[in-house]
């Protein structure tokens, strides 16, 4: 075997058999496995093979692993351009070391220039305790690596073990967290040191896994069974996104041509229809009943091609990618099935960092709204609900993809406003016929109207009952909106798909100038 064919087989041993063998008995994959599973076969490419660290401390002469614990390169997923880095926890924990840092860096400057999405596969403890200042330096350049790179390629982060102290900010920087169910953690402080501090008792999984951050924090957007699940799923993600902000995302439509084809799209109009017909019946016929919003969204876009985001963090907002005629949408929509689809704190911050990141990448947004408002109640005041549906606001507001919404029940109060309005820049607002469009429902309304009335009534309840129907048939249905040419037009469940299909193709080349500014200042 010549030099560099044993340097290879050394490098690919990470940290040494035995480590290697310890992580599968714990039932997980490698570094460079991990990359088998996302890439496309043989399409890999490394880079960086033979760097080691520089560190001459703490016996760490001793300890000299080629690659220094991460895994680095591109290859190509569906056929199109990835930059990936896998870290590798069997050599020194997968600790980041200024070597280790120097060949993220490297990658993450290659992507932006080429315009190709970042992977980051985490397996990491964090920075190495041995080399000190020079591993706190190089988490600093992997930041502003991830900042840079931020709106202009999409960046994508996959916990597969530890992600503690440091690694775990790169994370947070980017578009789209990935976590496995039993198998990834993220912390900034572990376990003992909050035992140490706090004197609170609590586990790896309490903490940081990905139930802890998929539902409470909202840092993860995606909980995944196995490692092989969360690296399909990325995949199947990038089929969604374009490779940098100045693509449009690709097409994707069935790829059956010729007669097959023919037969497929007669197919497809009768289903079509049927999916209409569907639509017709989702609505509850008391408008107080909750029902699923997720079968209206299935109802308008392609067949089985929702892919939601943040699903298990304030589920009262649903938010994902699909398609339209191929063409890739970010939805956004109340969901009368959570919390009666109110907005409040959690959902705001999670429709506007959706929204922001749909804005940064060419992709149009449709906004499905059912919504009886902002939650009420003073720890919602105090934990900020001003703040956080400002944030909401504000991205609505700046987004200049194509941008349409459909009320299909409620849009009431500063829902009505907040969720993709005309007055805050949508390009067309459609309605239901049962829309409800008003400063608030009928029964406060009246309580508020007609305090004094009410109670000098001889017969109160008919009186209130009275003065509700009035104030339903001049509110609660979307003509008095249509008629001030709020909303653009008023459609039939069955015609909402073909509606859209046709509304965003005539926004397709939609032109809105840039206010000439450094930055807003977003409500963070
Ligand atoms: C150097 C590290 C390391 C680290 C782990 N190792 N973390 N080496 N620096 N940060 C080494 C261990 O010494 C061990 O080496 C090997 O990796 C495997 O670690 P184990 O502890 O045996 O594995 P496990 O039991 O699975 O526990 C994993 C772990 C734990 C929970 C991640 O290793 C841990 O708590 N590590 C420290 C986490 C941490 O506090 N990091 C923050 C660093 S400060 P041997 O040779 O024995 O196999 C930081 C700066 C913050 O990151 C900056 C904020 C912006």
């Amino acid at each position: 075997m010549d030099r560099l064919d044993e340097l290879r087989k050394q490098a690919v041993h990470g940290g040494g058999p035995e480590k290697i063998e310890k992580r599968r008995s714990e039932g997980k994959l490698t570094a460079r496995e991990r990359l088998e599973f996302l890439l496309d076969k043989d399409s890999f490419n490394e880079l960086g093979m033979f760097v080691t660290h520089t560190c001459h401390d703490f016996g760490m002469e001793k300890k000299k692993f080629l690659g220094d614990g991460v895994v680095t390169g591109y290859g190509t997923v569906h056929g199109r351009l990835v930059y990936v880095i896998s870290e590798d926890f069997t050599v020194l924990g997968g600790s980041l070391s200024g070597m280790f840092a120097e060949k993220i860096a490297h990658v993450q400057s290659l992507a932006l220039k080429n315009g190709a999405p970042m992977i980051n596969i985490k397996d990491s403890g964090g920075a190495r305790i041995q080399e000190g200042i020079d591993s706190l330096a190089g988490y600093g350049k992997v930041f502003l690596g991830n900042v840079r790179a931020s709106g202009v390629i999409p960046q994508i982060s996959v916990i597969m073990g530890p992600c503690a102290g440091g690694a775990v900010y790169s994370p947070a920087l980017t578009d789209f967290v990935f976590m496995v169910e039993g198998k990834s953690y993220m912390f900034l402080t572990g376990p003992d040191v909050i035992k140490a501090v706090t004197h609170e008792e609590v586990t790896f999984e309490e903490l940081g896994g990905a139930g802890a951050h998929n539902t409470k924090s909202g840092v993860a957007h995606f909980k995944c069974d196995s490692e092989e699940q969360a690296l399909a799923m990325v995949r199947e993600l990038l089929t969604y996104l374009p490779q940098n902000n100045a693509e449009d995302p690709p097409l994707v439509r069935g790829k059956k041509d010729g007669i097959r084809a023919r037969l497929a799209s007669l197919v497809k109009q009768v289903k079509g229809s049927d999916r209409g017909r569907k639509l017709e019946q989702v609505l509850p016929p008391d408008h107080t009943l909750p029902y699923d919003m997720k079968k209206i969204i299935e109802g308008i876009l392609d067949e089985d091609s929702f892919f939601e985001v943040h699903a298990h963090f304030a589920p009262n907002l649903v938010v994902g990618l699909g398609r339209l005629e191929g063409m890739t949408i970010g939805v956004v929509a109340n969901q009368p099935a959570h919390l009666a689809g109110v907005l409040d704190t959690l959902s705001s911050a999670k429709g506007a960092r959706f929204v922001r990141f749909c804005d940064s990448f060419n992709i149009p947004i449709l906004v499905l709204e059912d919504a009886p408002g902002f939650l009420p109640g003073v720890s919602q005041e105090h934990t900020g609900v001003i703040k956080e549906g400002a944030k909401l606001l504000y991205a609505f507001c700046e987004a200049t993809v194509p941008r349409i919404t459909v009320v299909i029940r409620k849009a009431y109060g500063g829902a009505y406003i907040a969720m993709n309005s005309k007055q805050i820049g949508a390009d067309l607002n459609f309605a239901w016929p049962n829309a409800q469009i008003a400063v608030m429902g009928a029964d406060g309304a009246v309580k508020i109207l007609y305090r004094r009335r009410l109670a000098s009534a001889s017969e109160p309840d008919r009186e209130r009952k009275k003065l509700v129907e009035e104030y339903n048939e001049k509110f609660n249905n979307p003509y008095v909106a249509a008629n001030r040419g709020y909303i653009d037009e008023v459609i039939k469940p069955s015609e909402t798909r073909d509606r859209l299909v046709a509304a965003f193709a005539s926004l397709r080349t939609k032109l809105e100038k840039k206010i000439d500014r450094k930055h807003g200042n977003m409500p963070l």
